[in-house]
């Protein structure tokens, strides 16, 4: 990878960088399909980063299938699969990041996976060190994610342009995930009334509190017996920040985490007032 990276940026071409953990969906072919767009030469990595999983059973059950992978990105004109191992991002044993991103990584998904974002933010500050890329595409989904890379680059200094890209979500509105494989049929049945209740929200917001909507958010899942909120919060898109009034803004995410008996799922909305 140092060898090819050397050779394109001598060449001054733009490079196009789309991280994923692999078990990739249409949502990450839209990545790649929009890094195509914007750079000459697109690398998509596949790494099941382990310091970012919590949980040893979600790290050893995450699915894995490299080789149809390759196949999808090539499909839709990715140029390099970078497939690295542990020992090629961790020669030196699972050393993290010494950065913190105070409340921010302490809210929601945060708050229920400890370790989580530190993890992340290590990996992908270690991709981007080897990949160099001129742009990153990252997915909507994983809001915090997002933010927290968002500010990641900031503080390490990475002249890198992070582009946020829409969530593609399936026919009843599902949002596309690789977790989404190890739904049962029944959970799967289930899922969808997760965004449905995000898109309910709306109607309510802004004639009934935050407080409000949040309990309709919750008791709208939980008619499903497959589905258990975890949290649902209103927040500052940039800050995170828990809101408690409608009062002075313009927009407001919100953000959910559902369990199943089998995978935990997240969605989020954005809500304009
Ligand atoms: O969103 C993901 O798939 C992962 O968290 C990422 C950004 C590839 C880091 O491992």
């Amino acid at each position: 990878m140092h060898q090819v990276i050397s050779n394109l940026k001598a060449q001054g071409k733009r490079i196009g960088f789309v991280p994923t953990m692999g078990a990739l969906h249409e949502g990450h072919e839209s990545l790649v399909i929009k890094a195509k767009s914007e750079n000459d030469v697109v690398v998509c990595s596949i790494f099941v980063n382990p310091t970012q999983f919590n949980d040893p059973k979600d790290l050893e059950k995450y699915p894995r299938m490299p080789e149809k992978d390759v196949k999808r990105l090539e499909e839709v004109g990715c140029d390099i699969a970078f497939i690295p191992g542990v020992s090629d991002i961790y020669p030196h044993g699972n050393k993290m990041l010494d950065i913190h991103f105070g409340k921010m990584e302490e809210t929601m998904e945060g708050a229920f996976r400890p370790g989580h974002f530190a993890g992340v933010a290590t990996v992908v500050d270690r991709l981007f060190n080897i990949v160099q890329p001129t742009s990153a595409y990252f997915g909507e989904k994983d809001f915090q994610q997002l933010a927290i890379i968002r500010r990641m680059t900031q503080m390490m200094g990475h002249t890198i342009n992070i582009v946020g890209c829409p969530t593609l979500r399936e026919d009843d509105g599902l949002a596309m995930s690789s977790r989404n494989l190890l739904l049962t049929d029944e959970q799967r049945k289930a899922a969808p009334l997760i965004y449905k209740a995000l898109k309910q929200a709306e109607a309510f917001i802004p004639h009934h509190t935050p407080e409000a909507v949040i309990e309709l958010v919750k008791r709208y899942v939980e008619q499903s017996m497959f589905l258990r909120v975890q949290y649902f919060q209103l927040v500052d898109p940039e800050t995170l920040e828990d809101i408690t009034s409608w009062e002075g803004k313009k927009t407001v995410q919100g953000c959910i985490a559902v369990l199943t008996e089998g995978p935990r799922l997240i969605d989020n909305v954005a809500y304009t007032l």
